[in-house]
């Protein structure tokens, strides 16, 4: 089916960050999980980008109040291992009529990129609402979406790429933004320490930025 907007906007309104994590080490996965639960972060997006990234998926599914999607789709058989994994979302990069029709055989909702108005228009012309805008500061950022929030007002944003705790609250206060995208809740070193306690604190700075 086209994209089910009354659940990704169900799943999307939960929080203002949704972590993008890329992880192989799946030990981690559960601790980690469970930290951004915690601090206030529930959807999680494990990207498809580690030999092990299933199985992470897999385990943060199974961590209480996780919603887990996976990121960095590409093709039909990352959407089939998405579902069997456990996801309830799947978040890509770019549009293609490919993954789009691909999308359409599967149960759960994706949330497509685009960079451009007329990529937009072409994912809405294929029935989806909400559009991942990405890289977000690579395309110019916050001005970028509130000069499209007037001609492509039906469409609503989750911004992702380059994206931290300040610019992160300009984005939401914008009319067309539900929610943002980013990996700065987790820096590398908090992950390499296994230093939850710091993620979660980043989690919870993260979850209260919506004015
Ligand atoms: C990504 O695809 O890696 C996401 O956009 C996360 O970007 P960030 O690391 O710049 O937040």
């Amino acid at each position: 089916m086209p994209q089910d907007t009354a659940a990704l906007r169900s799943i999307l309104s939960l929080a203002p960050v949704v972590p993008v994590i890329i992880l192989d080490d799946v030990s981690q996965a559960r601790p980690l999980a469970e930290a951004l639960v915690a601090g206030g972060l529930p959807i999680l997006e494990v990207t498809l980008r580690t030999p092990n990234a299933l199985k992470v998926m897999e385990e943060m599914a199974k961590v209480t109040g996780a919603i887990v999607g996976s990121g960095t789709v590409r093709n039909a058989l990352h959407m089939r291992q998405s579902v069997d994994a456990g996801c309830r979302f799947m978040v890509s990069p770019g549009i293609s009529p490919r993954i789009l029709d691909a999308a359409d055989d599967i149960g759960i909702p994706l949330l497509p990129g685009i960079a451009t108005p007329s990529e937009a228009m072409t994912a809405s012309e294929r029935g989806y609402g909400f559009l991942k805008f990405f890289p977000a500061e690579a395309n110019g950022g916050a001005p970028v979406l509130k000069a499209l929030a007037s001609p492509l007002a039906d469409i609503t944003f989750c911004p992702t790429g380059g994206i931290d705790a300040a610019k992160a609250k300009v984005y939401l206060g914008l009319s067309n933004v539900i929610c943002v995208g980013g990996s700065w809740i987790m820096p590398a070193d908090a992950l390499a320490t296994n230093d939850w306690a710091r993620i979660e604190t980043l989690a919870r700075e993260a979850s209260q930025l919506r004015g």
